[in-house]
């Protein structure tokens, strides 16, 4: 798929803007400050809902406004599909998909399919559990976009969960235990869709992610990633011993799931939290016989990254009903040598479109089909074509 038109109002540093990208290699030149990550985490935005790390989805609207707006046209072979939002700092946000109003914002995943390439990534490589779930979660809803609903639901359950094992601690009161059997149901129906998918995405991913890994390194070692779940180790808390998931049938991970928690329920009221659940849950990275995680470089972690990202972005083109997904590099090009550059180009290059931007620097990457915008302080100008 691509993107043909994007339209910003009051988006970041742009009062409005229309950009006309084309297949192939879109390159967005620019110095720092200027607004190239802006114009990418708009089309982010539309395609996942996932907004800045830091300041919510109010701090892309521009200062001194009230409501953002971003419009994406997005096509795959002769089909076109509008996407609309309009994010108010106050009121709650709007979506239109093709002119028309859809329930919830939630209704426009899946018309936008995006694989982002940042130097961030490497985040997923060594920090918390949480970055690790947010990668594999986000490209579950580029794969699945119904699993949004059912991701939500899952918190939901759980905070209310967690709320009530803390009224029953403080209170001391067991006629609560009867509710507290009703949101387990939840937990367990929402969670148990959560565990087989992500094991199936992660099982999936895992081939792509050997190859992708050894394309870009030169490297010979097995990069593998695999998912290990709280409620597969009877007693572990921790979840480097979590026992890795073996199955993506439903119905035995909920006896799994039941069963853990009438086993953890007195340990739960005591502490007034839930224990075990895909919020727990991991994924395992490894690079030959070592884990990823605290034993590799740097260096070898952002090219562990950047083989996720490619992995995943050759897992959507398999299996997506809507052709390529957009490739988006924000800020790579200085975090690579030109040699693993231009490897990672060559391995892109294939792709219906891609969105690079760069602070203008001596050496590009050679490309065939590529369109070149200039970006200054909140304008967009097309160099060529
Ligand atoms: N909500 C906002 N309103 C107005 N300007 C903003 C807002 N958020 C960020 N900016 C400004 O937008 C500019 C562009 O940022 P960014 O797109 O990250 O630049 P680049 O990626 O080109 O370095 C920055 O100068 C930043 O300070
Ligand atoms: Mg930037």
């Amino acid at each position: 798929m691509q993107i043909k038109h994007l339209n910003l109002v009051n988006f970041r540093n742009y009062e409005s803007v229309d950009i006309a990208f084309q297949p192939g290699v879109n390159l967005l030149l620019g110095g720092n400050g200027q607004g190239k990550t802006s114009i990418v985490e708009a089309i982010i935005y539309c395609s996942s809902l996932v907004g800045p790390r830091y300041g919510g989805y109010q701090s892309m609207i521009k200062l001194g406004n009230e409501k953002s707006l971003v419009r994406a046209l997005a096509r795959y072979l002769d089909k076109e599909f509008l996407v609309e939002l309009e994010l108010n700092h106050t009121d709650k946000n709007r979506a239109k998909v093709n002119k028309g109003d859809v329930p919830t914002p939630r209704s426009v995943l899946g018309y936008v399919k995006t694989i982002h390439f940042t130097p961030e990534d490497s985040r997923i490589v060594h920090d918390d559990p949480q970055d690790r779930r947010d990668f594999i979660d986000q490209l579950i809803i580029q794969l699945s976009p119904r699993f949004a609903a059912i991701f939500s639901d899952y918190e939901r359950a759980l905070k209310q969960r967690n709320s009530l094992l803390k009224n029953i601690r403080t209170l001391s009161s067991t006629s609560m235990i009867e509710t507290l059997e009703a949101w387990n149901q939840s937990l367990i129906g929402f969670g148990s869709q959560i565990i087989a998918k992500r094991y199936d995405v992660a099982t999936k991913l895992s081939p792509y992610l050997e190859a992708a890994y050894k394309k870009i390194s030169g490297d010979q070692r097995l990069a593998t990633i695999s998912s290990v779940s709280s409620i597969f180790s009877s007693e572990s808390e921790n979840s480097t011993d979590y026992a890795a998931v073996t199955t993506a049938d439903e119905k035995i991970i909920a006896e799994l799931f039941s069963r853990q928690l009438a086993q953890l329920q007195p340990r739960e009221l005591e502490r007034g939290y839930t224990l075990v659940g895909p919020h727990r849950d991991e994924l395992k990275l490894m690079l030959g016989e070592y884990p990823a995680k605290g034993f590799i470089s740097y260096g070898e972690a952002w090219l562990f990254a950047v083989s996720l990202k490619l992995a995943s972005a050759e897992l959507l083109r398999a299996e997506s009903q809507s052709g390529d997904p957009v490739l988006i590099l924000d800020d790579v090009f200085s975090s690579l040598d030109d040699d693993r550059l231009q490897r990672l180009m060559d391995l892109i290059s294939g792709y219906e479109q891609v969105i690079i931007t760069d602070a203008i620097r001596g050496k590009l990457p050679v490309f065939e089909n590529i369109t070149r915008f200039e970006i200054f302080d909140g304008k967009v100008r097309q160099l060529d074509g």
